[in-house]
């Protein structure tokens, strides 16, 4: 079983010609109002992927909280780790330009009320967090993931500083380049280096650490072996959500016990499919697309 412990929200999504500036205001005709929050997007994109998937969040009591959970419950993600908050539903408003850049500010509202004590797991499940929830509940869920034996894995965005005690418990750690240049000045190494960073971190917290590159795909820094997966050959329409596709499929096939190469190919076929369609959720993947492309996926060691 995974369970994927953390955020959840209703995505405002507001196509624009380009994101605006600092004090500038821009127009566009249409919004759409779409299911997201890194730990739901997550959580789904596992489930599609073919995982067995408990989701522990919370919601308010509204409008927002019911349409962010339909796509779990037509998934058949176990929900029962949902709790009706006093807050209300997460928001965030996101842009995306024409070039499928985007720019995202989260209101984080009832996922400030979440807490470890709504996370349960066992031995040989999987527990996967983000970092949008409160940080205290984040190490708590990881200190209590790791004491009921299961196996620990972080997404660390949006960025913030983890402590040591924390990473010393993750199996693995998953980081864009941003955030391990983030990670990096935060230990004390060399933000510039991220690769370098990564190898150090790896080493230091006796741990699986996976980079992922957007459409330059993905470096896992595995404790013997680093290898490089290619991404997706495709022409990126939004590029909301593929990170959380990235990480959701790759979790589900580390559950399925996948070595590390096909976890990066289904991390990287998931992440690539879900930039072909707006939104965060609804170009996730099953398990029969990501099988059908995995094949384009290349995996070379770095040395
Ligand atoms: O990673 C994309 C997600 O980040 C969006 O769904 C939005 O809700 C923010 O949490």
């Amino acid at each position: 079983m995974i369970i994927v412990f953390g955020s959840i929200g209703l995505d405002i999504v507001q196509s624009v010609r380009r994101l605006p500036r600092p004090g500038e205001t821009v127009l566009t005709a249409d919004y759409a109002m779409l299911p997201g929050g890194k730990g739901a997007n997550q959580a789904l994109a596992a489930a599609r992927a073919g995982a067995d998937v408990r989701f522990a969040a919370s919601i308010g009591d509204d409008d927002f909280g019911r349409r962010a959970i339909i796509n779990l419950e037509t998934t058949g993600v176990n929900l029962d780790g949902i709790v009706h908050a006093a807050r209300p539903t997460a928001c965030a408003t996101i842009s995306v330009d024409s070039a499928g850049e985007n720019q995202i500010v989260v209101s984080s509202g009832a996922n400030l009320d979440t807490t470890a004590a709504q996370l349960n797991a066992g031995m040989g499940d999987l527990v996967l967090q983000q970092l949008e929830i409160p940080p205290t509940e984040i190490w708590a869920g990881i200190d209590r993931a790791a004491s009921q034996g299961a196996r620990t894995i972080l997404n660390a965005a949006p960025f913030q500083s983890i402590p040591p005690a924390s990473l010393a418990k993750l199996d693995v750690l998953i980081v864009n380049e941003v955030e391990a240049a983030m990670l990096a000045e935060d230990l004390g190494l060399d933000p510039a280096h991220p690769h370098q960073a990564c190898i150090q971190v790896r080493d230091r917290f006796a741990m699986t650490v996976v980079l992922t590159l957007g459409g330059q795909g993905a470096v896992a820094f595995a404790p013997n072996v680093v290898l490089q997966a290619s991404a997706l050959p495709i022409q990126p329409m939004d590029t909301v959500g593929a990170g959380d596709a990235f990480v959701g499929a790759f979790v589900a096939a580390m559950g399925a016990d996948r070595g590390i190469e096909d976890c990066l190919r289904w991390g990287s076929v998931a992440g690539g499919l879900t930039c072909l369609q707006p939104g965060a959720q609804d170009g996730v993947p099953d398990a029969a697309a990501i099988k059908e492309r995995q094949g384009e996926i290349v995996i070379a060691p770095v040395s």
